[in-house]
């Protein structure tokens, strides 16, 4: 996901939920970049990932749950990156579980919610991995605006992938 280059306010505290946090990057990011102000949760459903995040940052707070099936809890901000391209429902409802996170996601964040997605549109330029999911852009920024008329779609830093932000209304 796409990080913007912007200078943050690292002074107000923050509750940071991260969706499928893998081995923990985003918090060594955070720890290596000064975010004091940011309080980390990290969740993954593969118990192993989450192991292995803890030994490599024991200060951390890192879960094993699944943010399809499991309720969130409310947070500032929430975040997803990479995590929502993965095939988790073999099915083919992925378009209908992802939208359901979303919903979550939007629902349980007191300032914002953002989420990235693979492009649909660039499936042409790279062999089609058949464990991940490929997004339709406008069918997800429109569905986004839905719940949130606000939401900024981010683009263009990366051939095959865009992010969402869905701000809460002040
Ligand atoms: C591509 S990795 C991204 C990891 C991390 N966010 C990063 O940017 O480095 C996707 C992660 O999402 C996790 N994941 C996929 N589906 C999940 C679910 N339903 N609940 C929780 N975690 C999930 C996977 O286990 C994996 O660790």
């Amino acid at each position: 996901m796409l990080i913007q280059n912007t200078v943050p306010d690292q002074t107000v505290s923050l509750a940071l939920l991260d969706l499928g946090c893998g081995l923990g990057d985003l918090y060594n990011y955070l720890q290596k970049n000064n975010y004091a102000n940011i309080s980390y949760t990290g969740l993954d459903i593969v118990p192993e990932m989450i192991a292995a995040a803890k030994v490599n940052y024991p200060a951390g707070n890192f879960q094993v749950k699944n943010f399809v099936e499991d309720a969130l809890p409310e947070h500032d901000i929430i975040c997803a990156s990479g995590s929502l391209n993965i095939i988790f429902d073999p099915a083919g409802s992925q378009t209908k579980h992802i939208r359901k996170v979303i919903q979550k996601m939007y629902n349980q964040s007191r300032i914002a919610c953002a989420f990235n997605l693979l492009n649909k549109d660039s499936e042409w330029l790279y062999a089609q991995d058949p464990r991940f999911y490929y997004a339709d852009k406008q069918e997800f920024y429109q569905y986004c605006r839905g719940l949130c008329p606000d939401t900024r779609l981010i683009d263009g830093y990366l051939v095959n992938d865009f992010t969402l932000v869905m701000p809460r209304a002040v």
